[in-house]
């Protein structure tokens, strides 16, 4: 490759998970602590990082034909991140000769290093997994959005077996106590009302708290509630098999803990489950959320829905649906199986062929549609605080978003005042399929 001048602009483009969304916001402080600046909206960047995600469908195609366009359009200094460089790393540097780096999501780090070699003519590739040496390496933080998220736990030894995640993130990692409590102190003082933990299954998460006792995440949960200034918190991913008593009792105890569970299911079929080795029954999940609804009865229940794995019968199919029908989600999400090589269903016999998997999922959607429809219709007339994160499209209206992690917008009277990451006090109206009207309370007449 030959030498370019010193990059004066940048752009992340986060693909796939929350996690990612983290990466790309601490590679961006990374660069900036470089003195280059994000590229305005429009604008070609001088360096554009391609922030990927393996976990479905052909990924890597899309990485590939994005680079093809960066190479043709502005020629910007290109770097792969995320998990389609973890997993195929060398293969990009081989079919892709406009790339100058490939780092690993446990590496980026070393990002600046990299630069540096990129710019004096020299290809750099780091897919080291190191344990955690990446957070001791970054930036302070310094400005937060209203809603920030926190990486409190990476990787996954789960091996569900159409996951790609223990392969691409590696084992399970737990971010200390005492960082964890600095960093959300830093998101707060830099403008945070809301933190959400996030990791590949924080339910997994354990350390050691200020007084020497071992916890998990309710006591961590416990610790940050209790910083000022800290009006919300939130977790994902968590995984059934390891949700434990404390943590259901913390969501009856701390107001500052939302009434929201992610809590991802995959299927209503044992069989599956079994197949899909998530050490969990449907009956042992719906007990489960049982035990967290008898804790806080308003708690909104999320999940992970995957329709057509390997052998997947209509009967199996229906089970599901079954399930949904039980439990009454307030929001899931859907996904048509999708083979990720080197993962044990990716060989399995009896894959499900697409137009049987796409009749399924739009059955699946529907029903979650429906219920998440309900489940807005049943928050009508609620009042809740709703936490400012956006401005809406016409004056005077802004958006944000419930306890139950609803989205609400909000009509201001003119000159009224509000700012992001204020909570503000509303009664709920409107309800509609994916948003409800919050109506400010010392508006409505008395
Ligand atoms: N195919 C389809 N969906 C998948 N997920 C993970 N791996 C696959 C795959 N191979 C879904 C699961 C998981 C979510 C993050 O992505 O539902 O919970
Ligand atoms: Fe993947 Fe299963 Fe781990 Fe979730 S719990 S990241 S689906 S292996």
């Amino acid at each position: 490759m030959r030498p370019v001048p010193p990059p004066k602009t940048y752009r992340v483009k986060s693909f796939g998970c929350q996690m990612n969304v983290y990466d790309g916001e601490r590679m961006g402080e990374l660069l900036d602590q470089q003195g280059i600046k994000p590229a305005a909206e429009g604008e070609d960047a001088d360096l554009v990082v391609l922030n990927t995600c393996h976990i479905r469908e052909k990924a890597a195609e899309k990485v590939y034909s994005d680079i093809g366009r960066l190479a043709k359009h502005g020629d910007p200094i290109i770097a792969v991140a995320g998990c389609v460089a973890q997993a195929e790393g060398e293969e990009i540097m081989r079919r892709a000769p406009a790339v100058s780096m490939v780092v690993g999501p446990q590496a980026y780090h070393n990002l600046p290093d990299m630069l540096d070699a990129a710019i004096s003519g020299k290809r750099a590739t780091d897919t080291d997994m190191p344990v955690i040496a990446k957070f001791g390496a970054l930036p302070k933080r310094r400005k937060s959005a209203p809603s920030a998220f926190l990486t409190i736990q990476e990787g996954c030894d789960k091996f569900c077996t159409y996951c790609v995640v223990p392969y691409t993130r590696g084992a399970e990692i737990s971010r200390p106590f005492d960082d964890l409590v600095t960093e959300a102190r830093l998101l707060i003082d830099g403008g945070a009302r809301e933190i959400t933990l996030l990791g590949q299954n924080v339910s997994a998460w354990s350390g050691v708290d200020d007084v020497g006792r071992s916890v998990g995440l309710a006591g961590l949960v416990r610790a940050l509630a209790k910083l000022d200034g800290l009006g919300r918190l939130r977790y994902m991913t968590s995984h059934p098999a390891d949700m434990d008593d404390a943590l259901i009792a913390a969501h009856g105890e701390l107001p500052e803990l939302m009434p929201f569970l992610h809590l991802p299911v995959q299927s209503g079929s044992d069989r599956v489950l079994k197949a899909m080795n998530r050490s969990h029954s449907a009956d042992s999940y719906l007990k489960l959320l049982d035990r967290f609804r008898a804790a806080r009865p308003d708690l909104a229940i999320s999940g992970d829905f995957i329709v057509g794995f390997p052998g997947e019968t209509n009967a199996e199919f229906e089970e599901t649906l079954q399930l949904v029908d039980a439990v009454g989600y307030a929001q899931a999400y859907t996904f048509k199986y999708s083979p990720r090589p080197g993962t044990p269903a990716a060989t399995m016999d009896d894959q499900v062929a697409g137009e049987v998997m796409d009749e399924r999922l739009q059955r699946l959607q529907a029903a979650i549609n429906r219920d998440q429809h309900a489940f807005n219709t049943a928050s009508a007339g609620k009042i809740c605080d709703v936490l400012i994160e956006r401005k809406g499209k016409h004056d005077g209206q802004w958006l944000g978003k419930s306890p139950w992690l609803q989205s609400v917008w909000i009509d201001t009277a003119p000159g009224s005042e509000m700012a992001l990451g204020d909570l503000v006090s509303v009664t709920l109206q409107d309800a509609g399929p994916k948003s409800l009207r919050g109506v400010m309370r010392e508006t409505i007449p008395a």
